[in-house]
């Protein structure tokens, strides 16, 4: 960390013990707005209720500047290893657009090729009617994101389900009521080695098998990035979609992961979902620091977590096309800058924020009460759409978004007097703090462009907050403890005696895995 850096810091510290209420920030009027919100294609993003004022805006840029955003970025781009617990670059943007190394953009034009010539097949044929897209994680949060958004605006020509859990209710749900001769399984899996995909995926194999032979595997796909393990489990050479190492799962949604969306909605939705990212990406290359949103977003994130301490970031859509967007965005950011250790290995100094949320207006009859009067405040992203996907009901769009535009003012403002004529001081159970900041963005519409665009820039905001805390946002080290464990753990609970003497567990665990065996075999 340099001198400057450690300069920027402390004086975000001081600016953040000293800063001005948000509410006291209005006596600067309408300026504040022009100069706090942004305009970038379908995106429209209001920072002006940020608790941020002139000094701590410049001490935010100065921070960035501090630790070279610019040249963090034309890493990433350039295609060098940022990824450097792994030795590998992260060219998700290669997957959308002639951004990145040629290898990589080449790569990702020859697989998007193979998704059409494949999907121009399935439609030819006029066999298939159900796509069952198995994966989790970065292999399924994004695809089932926006498959839930475009059947609200788009023509599906299938059904499309999805499993991801390897709770037994996820695929057998999936494939419930389903004819095998008119299914295609699609497993997605980059390492094709995750359990639950493939136990998943075994039971669905099977349940082709069983009915159609050897023709079931006209009916099975894989989106992985080992061809092997993949033709080891029975999927046909050329029914394997290519990824790749230089993709983190979590950024996947552009790659072959979304064969999905492009045979459900066609090839020109999912090329709209990339042209959008593809936008983005551009703006976040050549937009200067001051004008750049995902920059911005990155450094209010930081703001409000670590200097102002809100140790959470509620994300809250009010659209149905956006209900996934908290699901997606938790493991986008939670996995990418949930981390305690730099690039470097040595300590973080910088607390990164949990990623929470939920869909308007239901989450004003659950979590807002806590929002408002709460002892522990929470920083807040409202995403709303302009534009009404339900023509027939144009009034309840209005009050839709009527209640999130409200939700964000009461938590500026907040309430001591009565809001009737007499103005009463309210009593202490009825006083609303305020000064609770929020950022507002609204999407022009929720077509897969402007979805696209959403998705790259919290893409962009998470990349922007590890360069600025000096973590590696592209691992996830911190999942593995768990999958080694619950093998061990899995093996033992088969066990056909309650006691065992060799296990080595602390006596909770071990107790907790007798009560389960006990459970199971004295019924
Ligand atoms: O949670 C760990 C993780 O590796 C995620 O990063 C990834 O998106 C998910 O599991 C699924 O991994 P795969 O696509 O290799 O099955």
């Amino acid at each position: 960390m340099t001198n400057d850096t450690v300069k920027c810091l402390e004086t975000l510290t001081q600016l953040a013990r000293t800063h001005a209420p948000l509410r006291s920030l209005w006596e600067q009027g309408a300026t504040r707005v022009s100069s706090m919100s942004y305009h970038i294609g379908k995106i429209y993003v209001d920072l002006s209720k940020q608790s941020i004022d002139g000094h701590a805006h410049k001490a935010l840029l100065s921070w960035a500047e501090s630790v070279d955003i610019e040249s963090a970025r034309h890493r990433l781009v350039g295609g060098e290893c940022v990824n450097k617990s792994e030795n590998r670059p992260a060219l998700h943007m290669a997957l959308r657009g002639d951004i990145g190394p040629q290898y990589a953009v080449q790569a990702a034009a020859n697989v998007q090729k193979k998704m059409q010539n494949f999907c121009q097949g399935i439609r030819q044929k006029n066999k298939i009617r159900n796509i069952v897209h198995i994966g989790i994680g970065g292999s399924d949060l994004g695809v089932r994101l926006c498959a839930q958004a475009f059947a609200l605006t788009a023509r599906a020509d299938f059904e499309l389900r999805f499993a991801s859990n390897v709770d037994a209710s996820s695929i057998t749900a999936a494939l419930s009521g389903l004819k095998p001769e008119e299914t295609l399984i699609i497993i997605a899996s980059k390492s094709f080695g995750t359990q639950e995909t493939l136990v998943n995926g075994s039971i669905a194999k099977r349940w082709l098998e069983n009915a159609l032979g050897v023709q079931a595997a006209q009916h099975i796909v894989a989106v992985c990035a080992n061809q092997k393990a993949a033709v080891e489990f029975g999927i046909l050479d050329e029914n394997i979609f290519a990824l790749w190492d230089w993709v983190g799962g979590r950024y996947s949604l552009w790659s072959a992961v979304g064969l999905c969306l492009m045979l459900c909605y066609g090839e020109d939705v999912f090329s709209q979902l990339l042209a959008g990212a593809h936008a983005m990406d551009k703006h976040f290359i050549d937009a200067p620091m001051a004008e750049n949103l995902p920059i911005m977003l990155g450094l209010v994130g930081m703001w409000n977590c670590h200097f102002l301490d809100l140790p959470t970031q509620g994300i809250f859509t009010y659209n149905s096309a956006l209900a996934l967007f908290p699901s997606f965005l938790q493991q986008l950011e939670m996995e990418s800058n949930g981390k305690s250790v730099t690039e470097t290995g040595a300590p973080a100094l910088l607390h990164t924020p949990i990623v929470w949320g939920g869909e308007g207006t239901n989450v004003q009859h659950s979590v807002f009460q806590y929002l408002h009067q709460g002892k522990t405040r929470t920083a807040i992203d409202f995403v709303v759409c302009a534009q009404n996907t339900h023509e027939d009901y144009p009034d309840q769009h209005k009050i839709l978004l009527a209640h999130a535009v409200a939700q964000a003012e009461g938590l500026m403002k907040g309430q001591k007097f009565s809001s009737d004529g007499d103005k009463r001081v309210l009593s202490p159970h009825k006083v609303c703090q305020g000064n609770r900041p929020s950022s507002f963005i609204i999407l022009d519409d929720s077509s897969p462009y402007a979805i696209g665009q959403l998705l790259a820039l919290y893409e962009h905001k998470t990349f922007v907050m590890s360069v600025l805390c000096h973590i590696n946002a592209f691992d996830q080290w911190g999942v593995e403890i768990g999958k080694g464990l619950a093998k061990t753990i899995y093996t033992e609970l088969q066990s056909t005696a309650v006691h065992a003497e060799n296990e080595t567990h602390d006596a909770s665990t071990q107790s907790i895995i007798e009560y389960l065996r006990a459970k199971w075999l004295t019924k």
